[in-house]
């Protein structure tokens, strides 16, 4: 067909003219009953946001009528006919019969919309993408029929994704067969309005995965779920319409939520000045995103391993089939119920369960809630419905509790009735006073003993005398997606044999002499850092953090055990940490030379790093850096990489510290504690400085900073300007362009160097500072590049900068600032989290 194109154009073209001149529209979005579309000609929404038009997708040899975004490389949002394709492009796109009608050569009709009793009906292609027909002069103002109530596989701002029950019309998205087929494919992400409304998304007849239900704020299994200046997300519970949409406050900003021919919701956004299609969100993410991984009553927690456990009060239903980590089997109770006297235990963080067949009432308080479900024999568990201020509106499930999962942080309160032997502490308030009462019995026999153990414990986990059995090993390398420089190990732990130690707040408050200004070590974003001696006399940096994390005790240990669990000779150590009212403090091993700015940045100093030194500095940095994103059990992204949090220990080995703080504080917190803490604006990518999105390859650019810097002995400042004289990267990128690399190498780094080294290391630096996050390497090839003296390098190309909304005086001290400065609330993506 494409070798007839010379010929066709020319026929097109003619009858095009003629076409023109007697029946082709006169307002360019619009086409009246007399005029018609064929291949070649196009509607344009008012806008030139959306063109419609005859098309073929990649190699394909059908035709199809569809809509795409017109200043954007092509991306389709609807196909009319997608089951039903044109063999050829002659084809005609008219209004025929009151309905949009597609016809081929010989005049049959290939495909059509339903009918209506339009009397003089016009098409119209909308600002919003979407196609309507309506009356020419209508009143209302309504369509008689419009695209957005047929979906393909894209949903576009303020389409809707759901029913309108009083006709009856169910708007889904479904997949296109493949890239290259728009025919309706296997999956499909459909809201069920039944019970408490969820959307699925299905492979065939099968349920892949499920958002949970809408909990005022977002859909209780997508906590990373956030509205943001310019994006909201609605859904709405009516008597005659359930649907959920999402709005664009922005003009010239794109997004769309779409399901691909593979089975994957994903969201992207277009970044103007990249030019690219950025994915904002997707699921199903992890393992625990499958639908009922854990089975019945089981709960997934993907930072645990095995994900699956059982529910307090239950186990596995079969025992084998768990031990052999298949938990779909579910878990079964141990104690039947009593009805009357059950008790409920109170869940945090969860992901709600399949609700389809619960019961809502929006009105009522949790107080009544837990009333009528106690009341209820068959009620198994209850929560809010909605999770705004403070919790309001009931949900009650009756029979089995499904697809369960647990959050570190951002689910919601679940309440599972049990029986009331199967509570243990805590249920309700006759079972807390006896609880207090045997506690403090407990309490005070176990004080003595209790500290003399934890010393002990401690000692234990530090000089590494806890030994794993060869097969504990081997399981544990199976677990490891991949083990490199196996030498730099000391072993992850796993969850069952970490026991972290708890020191009590007066031991630590010793250690420090009272947290006293002269062993003050440093002050940063998330707390004061203090050096501290324990009896034994070992060295020890104590983290006291400040007191706006907001996280639960319970919540705070999780995060602590999960940290204490990296272990690699380029991370700073965990020893152990204090929870005591409301003091959280981390306790590290001490290390020697403080930390990298200290050296670097001080003039004095900065002599004592060597070139040997430096090049061992940025080497193990990579390391400690690539075993967070890669070769631990969990994805850590750092998100405040930069030279003061990485400290330097007796032999100049570098240790990243601060990894894990993002889980501590939550997402939003790092930011905000980043933004304020002045100077690091130095190290973040353009994409996180003016979107807020977070990725590794953000931590990237902050390591390509670190590399540069390290190489020049020079702070990089925050915001700049390209062109700007001042700028490190700019300096370092004109340098290396005019092929003056070692220019500006540090001069105190003296004349004892490897010049293919430095080389090597600023251009590893500059690729990792690369404007576009995808041009960036990953760690894995950065650790290769930079070891390799043959590993094969691209050309950087121009370094991200970070066009600032205001040139930023940065004065580390003003904590006055600090506090007038406001932070803007900005995307986060938890796109890395498993
Ligand atoms: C287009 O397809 C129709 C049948 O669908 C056929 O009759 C016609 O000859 C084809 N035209 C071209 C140019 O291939
Ligand atoms: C118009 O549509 C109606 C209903 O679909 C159908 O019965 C009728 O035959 C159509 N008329 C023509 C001319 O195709
Ligand atoms: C026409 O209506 C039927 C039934 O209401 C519906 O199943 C079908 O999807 C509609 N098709 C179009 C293109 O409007
Ligand atoms: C949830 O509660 C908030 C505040 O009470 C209210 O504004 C919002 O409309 C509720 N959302 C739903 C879906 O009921
Ligand atoms: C318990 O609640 C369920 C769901 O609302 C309801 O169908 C059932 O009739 C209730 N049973 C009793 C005994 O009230």
């Amino acid at each position: 067909m494409r070798h007839h194109y010379g010929t066709t154009t020319l026929f097109f073209f003619i009858t095009f003219l003629s076409l023109f001149s007697s029946k082709f529209a006169s307002s360019l979005d619009t086409l009246t009953a007399t005029q018609s579309l064929i291949n070649g000609q196009t509607l344009i929404s008012t806008s030139q946001g959306f063109e419609l038009g005859f098309f073929t997708p990649g190699n394909s040899r059908n035709w199809y009528v569809g809509i795409w975004y017109k200043n954007i490389p092509r991306t389709y949002v609807w196909v009319a006919n997608r089951d039903k394709p044109l063999s050829n492009s002659s084809g005609t796109f008219k209004i025929f019969n009151q309905s949009i009608a597609l016809f081929d050569l010989a005049g049959k009709v290939v495909w059509s919309s339903n009918q209506t009793n339009a009397r003089n009906p016009v098409m119209q292609l909308l600002d919003s993408g979407n196609l309507v027909l309506k009356e020419q002069v209508s009143e209302s103002g309504q369509f008689l029929w419009q695209s957005f109530d047929y979906p393909t596989d894209t949903l576009l701002p303020d389409m809707k994704l759901g029913w309108d029950l009083n006709t009856g019309l169910d708007r889904y998205l479904s997949s296109w067969k493949s890239s290259e087929d728009p025919g309706t494919g296997d999956f499909s992400f459909k809201l069920e309005y039944h019970g408490f409304p969820e959307v699925f998304l299905w492979k065939d007849n099968e349920i892949e995965y499920r958002s949970g239900p809408w909990n005022g704020q977002r859909f209780s299994g997508v906590p990373e779920m956030k509205p943001v200046d310019y994006l909201s997300f609605n859904f709405i519970t009516e008597q005659d319409e359930v649907y959920y949409s999402f709005h664009i406050a922005t003009k010239n900003l794109y997004s769309r939520l779409t399901v691909t021919s593979s089975g994957l919701l994903q969201r992207f956004a277009w970044i103007p000045e990249t030019q690219q299609w950025n994915k904002f969100w997707y699921a199903p993410k992890d393992q625990c995103d499958n639908y009922k991984e854990c089975g019945a009553y089981g709960i997934c927690d993907s930072n645990a391993s095995p994900v699956c456990k059982c529910l307090k009060g239950f186990q596995p239903k079969n025992h084998q089939a768990w031990d052999l980590r298949d938990g779909s089997g579910g878990c079964v109770r141990k104690t039947n119920l009593e009805c009357l006297k059950d008790k409920f235990l109170h869940m945090k963080n969860m992901k709600l369960p399949q609700s389809t067949t619960s019961f809502v009432d929006r009105s009522m308080s949790l107080k009544n809630c837990e009333l009528l479900c106690s009341r209820n024999c068959s009620c198994t568990a209850y929560a809010n419905s909605n999770i705004s201020n403070g919790g309001s509106g009931c949900v009650i499930w009756t029979g089995e509790l499904f697809d369960l999962r647990q959050y570190p942080e951002g689910g919601q309160d679940l309440y599972v009735r049990l029986a009331a032997s199967d509570i243990g502490d805590g249920g309700s308030a006759d079972t807390i006073i006896i609880c207090i009462a045997v506690g403090i019995g407990i309490l005070i026999l176990s004080l003595t003993g209790f500290s003399i153990w934890k010393r002990k414990r401690l000692l234990s986990v530090c000089n590494g005398t806890q030994q794993k059995g060869p097969q504990e090993r081997s399981q544990d390398l199976l677990l490891n997606e991949v083990v490199i420089n196996k030498k730099d190990y000391s072993g992850e732990k796993s969850t069952d044999e970490l026991e972290l130690p708890l020191f009590d707040f007066s031991t630590i408050a010793a250690a420090t002499g009272n947290f006293c200004d002269e062993n003050k070590l440093g002050e940063g974003g998330f707390g004061c850092v203090h050096k501290g001696r324990l009896v034994e006399g070992q060295e020890v940096a104590v983290k006291r953090l400040s007191k706006k994390s907001g996280q639960g005790t319970e919540e705070f240990k999780n995060e602590v055990r999960l940290i204490a669990r990296l272990q690699h000779r380029n991370l700073v150590r965990l020893l152990g940490c204090c929870i005591e009212m409301d003091e959280k403090i981390l306790i590290y091993e001490f290390m020697e030379n403080r930390s990298l700015d200290s050296v670097l940045f001080n003039k004095a100093k900065s002599s004592l790093l060597n070139w040997q030194r430096r090049f061992n500095i940025i080497c193990g940095t990579a390391r400690g850096l690539l075993y967070l994103h890669q070769d631990s059990r969990f994805r850590i992204i750092h998100r405040d990489l930069k030279a003061s949090n990485i400290l330097l220990d007796g032999e100049w080995t570098p240790k990243i510290s601060d990894f894990g703080m993002a889980r501590i504080f939550g997402g939003d917190q790092t930011q905000a504690n980043t933004r304020r803490i002045v100077g690091t604006y130095g190290y973040m990518s353009p994409e996180y400085a003016m979107d807020g999105l977070f990725s590794v390859k953000s931590d990237v650019f902050s390591f390509g900073v670190l590399v540069l810097e390290i190489v020049c002995g020079e702070k990089n400042r925050g915001f700049y300007h390209s062109n700007s004289e001042l700028n490190l990267l700019g300096n370092v990128w004109r340098q290396w362009k005019d092929g003056n690399g070692l220019e500006v190498l540090d001069i105190s780094v003296g004349s004892s160097y490897s010049p293919s080294e430095v080389l090597r290391c600023i251009q590893v630096g500059l690729l990792c500072v690369q404007e576009r996050a995808e041009d960036r390497p990953t760690m894995a090839s950065a650790v290769l590049m930079l070891s390799s003296e043959t590993a094969s390098m691209p050309q950087p190309k121009t370094p991200g900068y970070c066009l600032g909304r205001s040139p930023f005086e940065t004065d580390s001290s003003s904590s006055k600032q600090d506090e007038s400065f406001t932070v803007n609330q900005v995307t986060v993506t938890v796109l890395d989290a498993r």
